[in-house]
């Protein structure tokens, strides 16, 4: 080994290092941002590393190396400025988008890869010792694009948000997993070429497109993530692929982080995560020729709408408040407002804490991330199973823009928020809703809550009402 080699080794396991401990600080909101940032400075290292190695060793012309930076230019570009400018409750998009990117990028690298060795018409196997490592790339890779784009349409409202599932779906999920995993055995076996790796790949991406369909409303964050952990996955293999131990470290910690987090979601949805690669889930509702969102219980109960006064009397005589932040919350971006809120509630000797449901908003950890920005202290947003118990001796529960995860119709079968875990906030001596309207949250599904006989009706834009609301108790409390 010479010189350079050894330099070049210690600068991939100095990316590597960098990679392991930019995980580790993300596991505190308090660290996460430095996290980010050393992972950051790895892959600019890991980058600049082996395209050091590729001009050092011949592997690439000048022309190629022109088409390299101008791409990573174009790329690095375009991913910063949409990074930049992409509102906080669209943000499980463009990570969609960039599993998307990944997992196309890890494909596209192992079709290239596969042609190189064998020939435009040659076998795959002229590869040799990487026929699995490609197959097993191209599939991964092609379903994650397909996937990703797929979820990334539903979750910007694009395709139909609700489920979307059709005769025989099911059967054609099984036919594209037969003709991708037939594929990739040809070629293990040496008997195909890239036409065979082609079909692979339109089998995969079919696939993609059929087991993302099927699921909607309250299960998208766990196929997200599931995604997420797809794209590591494909990324490490093209590390196999390429021969490159950097790209299979990155990849297998995407890939292991994102399949940790899928456990725990689905485990916080009550999910199976066989159910979702099937399409369907287990325990949800999604069965059936449905199309589009499924409808609520169409309930006709009567709703007790209360005035910003009423709503301020009950909460400046309460002993205990539980704020449930949600979705609503981020899109009015009204996180100071109910900072405020609270903090006025604390002067005035009042027990007040923030109940965080796994899944509120629009992605892993929305509500931990917007409550910290406004300075919330991290023992006052308290878990699912940590809050709960709690719900039977509060006073009032303050409901923010937050709807599927207080629905009580999760607890019954039938509709698509069934077996989801849900915050007990009907168990509260009194509730009181901030939204606009009676529209239907995220699952499409009617909230039950919102007609209990306990719950008052606050119709108003999160920021605006809760300024309202502030006002009025101080008002009452000064
Ligand atoms: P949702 O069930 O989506 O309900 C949000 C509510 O906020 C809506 O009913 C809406 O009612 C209200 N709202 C919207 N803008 C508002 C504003 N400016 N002011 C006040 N209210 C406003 O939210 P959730 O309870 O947080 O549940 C999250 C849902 O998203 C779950 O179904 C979850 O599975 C899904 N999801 C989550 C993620 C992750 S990882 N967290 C990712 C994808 C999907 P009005 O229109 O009447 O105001």
């Amino acid at each position: 080994m010479t010189g350079s080699d050894v330099a070049i080794h210690l600068l991939f396991l100095a990316a590597a290092t960098c990679f392991v401990l930019g995980l580790h600080l993300m596991n505190s909101p308090a660290t996460a941002r430095r996290g980010n940032q050393l992972s950051a400075v790895g892959m600019t290292g890991a980058v600049a590393t082996t395209v050091g190695l590729m001009v050092r060793n011949g592997v690439i012309t000048t022309a190629g190396l022109l088409v390299l930076v101008t791409g990573a230019a174009l790329g690095s570009g375009l991913g910063l400025s949409w990074a930049r400018g992409v509102k906080m409750t669209a943000i499980p998009q463009l990570v969609s988008v960039f599993n998307a990117a990944g997992g196309g990028a890890a494909a596209l690298v192992a079709f290239a890869d596969a042609v190189r060795l064998g020939g435009a018409a040659g076998l795959v196997h002229a590869a040799g010792q990487t026929t699995v490592a490609t197959g097993l790339d191209v599939v991964v890779g092609s379903v994650t694009f397909s996937g990703s784009l797929v979820a990334a349409g539903k979750l910007q409202g694009l395709v139909t948000g609700g489920p979307v599932v059709f005769r025989g779906a099911r059967l054609l999920n099984v036919v594209l997993a037969a003709v991708a995993v037939s594929g990739v055995a040809l070629i293990i076996a040496g008997r195909g070429g890239t036409i065979v790796l082609g079909l692979v790949a339109l089998a995969a991406l079919g696939f993609g497109v059929t087991m993302v369909l099927p699921i909607g409303g309250a299960d998208m964050p766990v196929v997200i993530s599931l995604l997420n952990a797809f794209t590591g996955m494909a990324v490490a293999i093209a590390g196999f692929v390429l021969d490159t131990s950097v790209l299979i470290i990155a990849g297998a910690l995407v890939g292991a982080s994102g399949t940790i987090l899928t456990v725990l979601m689905a485990e916080a949805m009550n999910r199976s995560i066989i159910g979702i690669m099937v399409g369907g889930f287990g325990t949800g509702e999604s069965t059936g020729d449905l199309v589009g969102p499924a409808s609520g219980t169409g309930t006709t109960a009567p709703v007790h709408r209360i005035s910003v006064d009423d709503a301020a009397i009950q909460l400046a005589y309460a002993s205990k408040v539980i704020i449930v932040p949600g979705y609503g919350l981020a899109a009015a971006r009204a996180q100071y407002e109910v900072v405020a809120l609270a903090t006025l509630l604390e002067q005035h000797g009042i027990d007040v804490c923030y109940a965080i449901h796994p899944v509120a908003g629009r992605m892993p950890g929305h509500m931990n991330v917007l409550l910290a920005e406004a300075h919330v202290p991290y023992p006052q947003m308290k878990e699912l199973g940590e809050v709960n118990p709690e719900f039977v001796q509060t006073d009032v529960a303050l409901v923010i823009g937050a709807n599927d995860v207080t629905n009580p119709a999760a607890r019954r079968s039938g509709n698509p928020l069934s077996g989801m875990p849900i915050l007990d906030v009907d168990q509260a001596r009194s509730v009181i809703v901030i939204k606009r309207s009676m529209g239907h949250g995220y699952a499409g599904v009617d909230n039950e809550l919102y007609t209990d006989p306990k719950t008052g009706m606050l119709f108003n834009d999160a920021k605006a009402g809760l300024a309202a609301l502030t006002a009025a108790v101080g008002m009452l409390v000064h």
